[in-house]
């Protein structure tokens, strides 16, 4: 394989200002200067993957603009091949943040140019999915490339997906994923109800839609993975918080990575944790994704 990685998914420049507590509807409140960072959950991914050290490439789109440029720019910065990043049709997407003191953020994002990254790309970029390991996937780009990345993925070729934004996913999707990486929230609107009992209930009730793993986030709680064998927690690494924006991406990428190197789940899992743990103690999301040394430090 070429690629440790191929992120399939979004780039959004992230317009973020920090707050002391979010707008209620009809209310303004003031906050810090702007902040424009680099973003999107795919473009997020890649830039993980890369620092650590994996042979990362993307597939997505981005707008013939200066947000374009940025997260082109950062794409390289890092090591990521871009030659599947694909320029124009609309504007760059944008994901407008705001970070409160606690370091939580709410995020709203405008797809633009994620909107266009259609079935037809997907199969353009056949040779690309061919050269990777493993495939990784979020659901802020269109449901029917996904479904499309999944139909074409190579027979040795693993598929890891993060639903987020969740929205309920086809049987063939769901039976790709291995793993299925998902909050609590995520789990609830791909089981399409609520989850009760504890979160390896909520584990079990996922298998049964077909994934071939799934992994649970539990914020401070760390996470678990389930395989169908057995169920693992993993526990989560304490940090103070800055800004866990984009967090969660780096903990997908690094779990991809380590699973395409062999690792098994439990362990790629705990390593993940301790990148998304040094993820939230910086500001933004791609600046703040730690090397592998630092993650050795941690
Ligand atoms: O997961 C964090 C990301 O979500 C941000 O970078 C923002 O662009 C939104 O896509
Ligand atoms: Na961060």
């Amino acid at each position: 394989y070429d690629y440790d990685l191929l992120v399939v998914g979004s780039a959004n420049a992230d317009l973020v200002i920090g707050v002391e507590r979010r707008p209620a509807a009809g209310e303004t409140v003031l906050g810090s200067d702007l902040v424009v960072h680099p973003g999107g959950k795919g473009a997020n991914q890649a830039v993980a993957a890369a620092r650590l050290g994996a042979r990362t490439a993307l597939l997505a789109r981005v707008g013939d603009d200066a947000h374009g440029r940025l997260l082109l720019g950062t794409q390289r910065a890092a090591g990521v091949d871009t030659a599947g990043v694909l320029v124009g049709g609309a504007p760059t997407g944008v994901a407008l943040i705001t970070v409160d003191p606690s370091g939580d953020n709410s995020i709203v994002v405008s797809p633009g140019a994620n909107a266009r990254l259609t079935p037809e790309d997907v199969r353009a970029a056949d040779a690309l999915l061919r050269a990777s390991r493993v495939v990784s996937a979020q659901l802020e780009i269109p449901l029917e490339t996904v479904e499309e990345v999944v139909l074409n993925l190579p027979s040795g070729t693993r598929f890891v997906l993060n639903p987020s934004p969740p929205r309920p996913l086809p049987a063939a999707v769901l039976a790709a994923c291995d793993p299925l990486i998902v909050n609590e929230h995520e789990a609830r609107v791909i089981a399409g109800r609520a989850l009760d009992g504890s979160p390896e209930d909520w584990a079990a009730a996922l298998l049964t839609l077909g994934p071939r793993s799934v992994v649970v986030t539990l914020g401070a709680q760390g996470a678990l993975v389930a395989d169908g064998e057995a169920v693992t927690r993993v526990p989560s690494v304490k940090v103070d918080a800055v800004d866990t924006t984009g967090a969660g991406d780096a903990f997908t990428a690094a779990l991809a990575w380590r699973l395409g190197a062999g690792s098994s789940l439990p362990d790629a899992a705990a390593y993940a944790a301790r990148v998304g743990a040094a993820a939230v103690t910086r500001a933004g999301a791609q600046e703040s994704f730690p090397s592998a040394e630092e993650v050795a430090a941690l």
